[in-house]
């Protein structure tokens, strides 16, 4: 039987075949005018995984700052900052597409133009397409906490990742995180300490207040309505190679695991 959504909405998530996904693809319910913005916007916002290495000049018609953001949700405080801090790109990285139908619907009736989108896996996208010591701001913002402890290797801030954002990363440039999750920000603040590359901007050397060009987020806010906390983790990124390190070998029954049927 033909698949006639498929037909009417050609617009997929791009990802490659890999074992651990950090997320779920849901089947989640599109608007009409998220699904509009689309036709109306991606040509204007949307870049593709498959087309390899990314040029920012000729992406942004300009040279500036580059900061980048994975999983950027619905996507308005992305679309806050772009819209704050008009001296710089923004490439925001989502796979779920009724977030970025949202941000590209408001990005583009505000006439942003500092701003572009990859609706595509972000390990997948900084390996094929953003190009080493090119980011000079890298941002995490509540990432799936996977809160069970058999899930926690389904959590995208691992050994590996960082040191792959590091390799991004220009010499003097940010990576900050933020999470609602005592347990995962206790991880992130180990996996952190551990690379050589990070220097903590934190005086106590753990967490820091949130800066100013972070605004809240709408996981941090559905956070404070059940009583969380909010953990922000600002480094800067030392001088030196950053050496690619090997994911860590997962069983068997990993890679078994649909994606649909993760929690
Ligand atoms: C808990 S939500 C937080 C959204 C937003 N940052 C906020 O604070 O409101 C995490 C988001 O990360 C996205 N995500 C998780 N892993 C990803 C990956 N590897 N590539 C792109 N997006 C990812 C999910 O689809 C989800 O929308």
């Amino acid at each position: 039987m033909q698949d006639e959504s498929a037909e009417e909405f050609p617009y997929r998530t791009e990802y490659k075949k890999k074992s651990i996904r950090s997320y779920v693809i849901r089947a989640g319910r599109m608007t009409e005018g998220q699904r509009r913005a689309f036709d109306t916007y991606w040509v204007q916002y949307g870049l593709s995984l498959f087309d390899g290495p990314l040029n920012p000049l000729e992406a942004f018609g300009r040279e500036a700052p580059l900061a980048l953001e994975i999983g950027f949700g619905m996507g308005d405080s992305l679309l806050a900052m772009a819209q704050a801090e008009p001296d710089k790109n923004f490439i925001g990285i989502e796979v779920h597409p009724p977030g970025v139908g949202r941000l590209i619907n408001n990005a583009g009736k505000a006439g942003v133009e500092n701003l572009k989108i990859y609706m595509a896996d972000a390990v997948d996208v900084l390996n094929d397409c953003i190009g080493d010591a090119t980011l000079d701001r890298f941002q995490l913002y509540f990432p799936d906490p996977w809160h069970k402890k058999k899930h926690h290797k389904r959590r995208i801030v691992q050994a590996e990742f960082v040191r792959l954002i590091c390799s991004k990363l220009k010499t003097g440039g940010a990576m900050h995180m933020a999470t609602d999750w005592q347990n995962y920000a206790e991880h992130m603040l180990e996996v952190l300490q551990a690379e050589p590359l990070l220097e903590n901007t934190s005086s106590t050397n753990d967490y820091v207040e949130r800066p100013e060009w972070r605004p809240e987020t709408k996981f941090e806010r559905r956070g404070q309505r059940l009583g969380h906390g909010v953990w922000d983790l600002v480094y800067r990124r030392r001088p030196g190679e950053a050496s690619i390190l090997e994911p860590v070998e997962v069983t068997a029954k990993d890679s078994d695991t649909p994606v649909s049927e993760a929690e």
